[in-house]
């Protein structure tokens, strides 16, 4: 592909504190050549999650063994794309898949890493693929099916609630039949929760005393803890934890960009008092159940019974800004990347394209 030009994010320093443009470097070269068992794909659409921070490693140097990508190297994310030309016995081109590219036009991939590869299946879009039926979804589905083993009618509390995960997790918790806490920051993701994906209370962590509020919203205590923030929200939750109560530990968004990262919940042994439970999940670990999630979740994301709530910024140039806004809590729902000139169209197979979007 001669003729062509990849425009590229590589990285230029560590996180430190704040995250800008300035940690990455644009420039702007030939599109590679797919060698023995590589595939040359076209990336369409782009995954962001806060543990991306961490491949531009922590503190004033990178730091390899952390996983960090060292200065000079492309930046990467989970995507969608399209595999252009193909030498490898899996894939074909015209294949649309889910992979870990890189932030550029044209990646060429063996198609392992973080997350190996996959055709996204069927009538599923390209963001669904990455929220809803991605990693985020199988995060949130597993999370409160399995890991949480809900019960009808118990109280189930999550803090990120109008994230990416949450947003999901919050509507199978209440489709489980729970009744529904979720934590979230401003007044906007708090008025989604509650009209849009129908929970049964807020708490508003920016403006309001989220102990104070936990004690209102859940007299009796609770049941299921669902933690995407960690920090002084999880010892809160442990310290309100019912008898058998569970805890699910998603993620530690509040820790991330801290070094060295903070002790544990100080409030650890409430777990003793209540015989409670807690429980990390990796989605990773699921992606061999994708196909049960996705039979699980499709028809209710097309008949609108799932939203899937998508924060969608266009374009290459601001992928630096997209994961920026996760840190700065701009994000209303899954925060995905479309590429220029990238049409929102359905992908995976020949199947019709949904009833509904559900982009609400
Ligand atoms: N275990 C797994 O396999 C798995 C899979 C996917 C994601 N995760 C984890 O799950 C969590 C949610 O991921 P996501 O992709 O859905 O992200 P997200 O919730 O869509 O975005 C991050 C949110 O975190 C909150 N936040 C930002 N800075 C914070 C800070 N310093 N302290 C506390 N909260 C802060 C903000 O929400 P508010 O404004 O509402 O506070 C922000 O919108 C992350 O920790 C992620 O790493 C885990």
């Amino acid at each position: 592909m001669p003729d062509k030009t990849n425009r590229r994010w590589l990285i230029a320093k560590p996180a430190g504190s704040e995250l800008s443009d300035a940690n990455f470097r644009w420039v702007e070269g030939p599109v590679p050549s797919p060698g023995e068992g590589e595939l040359l794909v076209r990336n369409r659409w782009y995954s962001f999650d806060p543990t991306q921070r961490f491949l531009l490693g922590r503190g004033e140097s990178t730091d390899a063994e952390s996983g960090a990508i060292p200065p000079g190297d492309v930046m990467r994310g989970l995507a969608i794309s399209e595999v252009v030309e193909s030498r490898h016995p899996g894939f074909q081109a015209g294949d649309v898949i889910h992979s870990q590219a890189g932030w550029e036009d044209y990646t060429v991939t063996d198609g392992t890493g973080f997350a190996p590869a996959y055709r996204v299946p069927e009538g599923v879009t390209p963001s669904w693929a990455l929220g809803a039926l991605g990693l985020t979804g199988l995060a949130a589905y597993f999370g409160v099916t399995e890991v949480a083993r809900p019960t009808p009618g118990e109280t189930f509390v999550i803090s990120g609630a109008a994230g990416g995960v949450g947003s999901i997790a919050v509507q199978l918790a209440k489709l489980q039949g729970l009744r529904v806490i979720g934590i979230a920051g401003g007044p906007a993701k708090c008025d989604w929760l509650r009209t849009e994906a129908g929970v049964d209370g807020t708490i508003d962590h920016r403006r309001e005393d989220v102990g104070a509020r936990l004690r209102e919203l859940c007299p009796d205590g609770i049941d299921i803890f669902f933690d995407n923030d960690g920090g002084p929200t999880l010892d809160l939750a442990l310290e309100r934890l019912r008898s058998k109560g569970r805890v699910v530990l998603c993620g530690g968004t509040s820790h991330y960009a801290l070094t060295p990262p903070p002790p544990g919940p100080a409030n650890l042994l409430a777990l003793v008092m209540v015989n409670g439970r807690m429980e990390g999940l990796l989605a990773r670990d699921y992606l061999p159940r994708l196909p049960e999630a996705v039979r699980a979740m499709l028809p209710l994301l097309r008949s609108g019974r799932l939203k899937s709530k998508e924060d969608v910024v266009v374009g290459l140039r601001n992928a630096p800004a997209a994961l920026a806004r996760l840190y700065a809590g701009a994000n209303v729902g899954k925060q995905l990347l479309r590429m220029d000139g990238e049409a929102d169209a359905p992908a995976g197979g020949s199947g019709p394209p949904p009833a509904r979007r559900g982009s609400d």
